[in-house]
């Protein structure tokens, strides 16, 4: 049993059976169990809520009055892997846990939790469940991997760019001539020569945005970025798809480079503009933004821990992406379409850690969104 679950078992059996240590003045377990910031539930023996902490009233987005009228069957599918877990503890398991289980119910829809559970012996039926929303943590193991692969990146664009670049356009060069000089036949193949540097120019061009630049940091309006986003898409690669925006228009700056938002922000409606035109065209793009406190993160520029309130999303309705991809979206050169260079998400991944800030991705059919935590401009950044 581990030691999260061992100390949540004691304090709920405190609060539950009134122990006489739980009546000490000054001591209020339900206090405690209230400011945990890991969300807790209380099942009785037919699965009725009889407790739920603030951070699980948060995560279920029901409040404890409504919470302790209805029963886990009403938010969790009966086929949820949960009641199995739940189950194994009322035929005598004392603990459980698992992880990356799927919650998908009609209130419900969270992929990647990990759930820690124990049998009250001393109230027959009644468990204790601790869950654990794990995608932010990796969100952060896969910044730092996608930092470390776009690090290479630079490297090897560094070596093309000299090595590559300037033998190409000789080639091309020598391809056009021939494209003037021979006859019809062979002109075909000038062509191919010509289009074939012409590509692989493009992708060395595409490789040299990893480049380690200094990059200039400015108060930026993301609501001026994302319309001009959402114009350029509309008048060109989505000019098919519709799209609706949700802004928070009291929103302060982002700190950050405007040229890499538009970046960032073209690639993402650019995969989502794609994945709808796979299924004809049809749903649509949807662009938020709002103010978020709570998320704190430590940059790898400074021992500084920055706040990140400023939340930007980009929603489509797709058909979502492919488990095999997940694990590896963020990595250069992973693609699920057969003419993707596979670069677009390795860039914004880098871009978002050079500002200091963090993305997510959480994605099942029908909807899939990239989530950009982004620092605000603080008064030391000159405002
Ligand atoms: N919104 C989305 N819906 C479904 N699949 C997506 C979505 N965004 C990305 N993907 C998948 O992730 C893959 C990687 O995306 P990424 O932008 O890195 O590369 P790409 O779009 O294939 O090529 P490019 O370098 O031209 O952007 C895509 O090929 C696609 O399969
Ligand atoms: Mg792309």
């Amino acid at each position: 049993m581990s030691g999260v679950t061992r100390a949540v078992r004691r304090t709920v059996l405190s609060v539950v059976r009134r122990h006489p240590s739980a009546e000490e003045p000054g001591f209020d377990p339900m206090i405690v169990l209230g400011a945990l910031p890991v969300p807790l539930i209380l099942l009785d023996a037919e699965d009725r809520f009889r407790y739920a902490n603030q951070a699980a009233e948060q995560f279920l987005g029901i409040s404890l009055g409504q919470l302790t009228q209805m029963s886990l069957h009403d938010v969790l599918p009966a086929d949820s892997p949960l009641f199995l877990l739940i189950g194994q503890l009322r035929t005598g398991v004392t603990s459980i846990a698992d992880h990356e289980l799927s919650f998908e119910g009609p209130r419900l829809r969270k992929t990647g939790i990990s759930v820690q559970g124990t049998a009250l012996t001393e109230d027959p039926g009644s468990v204790v469940l601790v869950l654990q929303d794990g995608t932010m943590a990796r969100a952060l193991d896969r910044q730092i991997s996608a930092r470390t692969a776009a690090r290479s990146i630079t490297g090897m664009a560094t070596i093309l760019a000299h090595e590559v670049k300037n033998p190409l356009s000789g080639i091309r060069g020598a391809a056009q001539l021939l494209e003037a000089s021979v006859g019809e036949s062979d002109r075909e193949l000038a062509v191919l020569i010509r289009d074939e540097a012409d590509r692989i120019r493009a992708l060395v061009d595409r490789m040299e945005d990893f480049g380690e630049k200094p990059i200039l940091m400015a108060p930026v309006n993301i609501h001026r970025v994302l319309e001009h986003v959402r114009r350029v898409a509309a008048t060109g690669f989505a000019a098919d798809i519709r799209f609706s925006e949700n802004y928070d228009p009291s929103l302060p700056p982002v700190l950050g480079n405007r040229d890499q938002l538009v970046q960032v922000l073209l690639n993402l409606v650019k995969n989502a503009a794609e994945a709808l035109q796979d299924i004809g065209g049809t749903g649509e793009i949807t662009l938020i933004t709002r103010y978020q406190h709570g998320l704190r993160l430590g940059t790898s520029a400074s021992e500084a821990r920055v706040h990140l309130p400023l939340l930007v999303v980009v929603r489509d309705s797709g058909p979502g992406i492919s488990d095999d991809l997940k694990a590896h979206l963020f990595e250069p050169f992973v693609s699920g379409r057969p003419a993707g260079q596979g670069l677009g998400l390795s860039l914004v991944a880098k871009i978002i850690a050079d500002h200091g800030g963090l993305i997510e991705v959480e994605s099942m059919p029908g909807r899939t969104e990239f989530r950009l935590h982004l620092p605000m401009v603080s008064d030391e950044d000159g405002e």
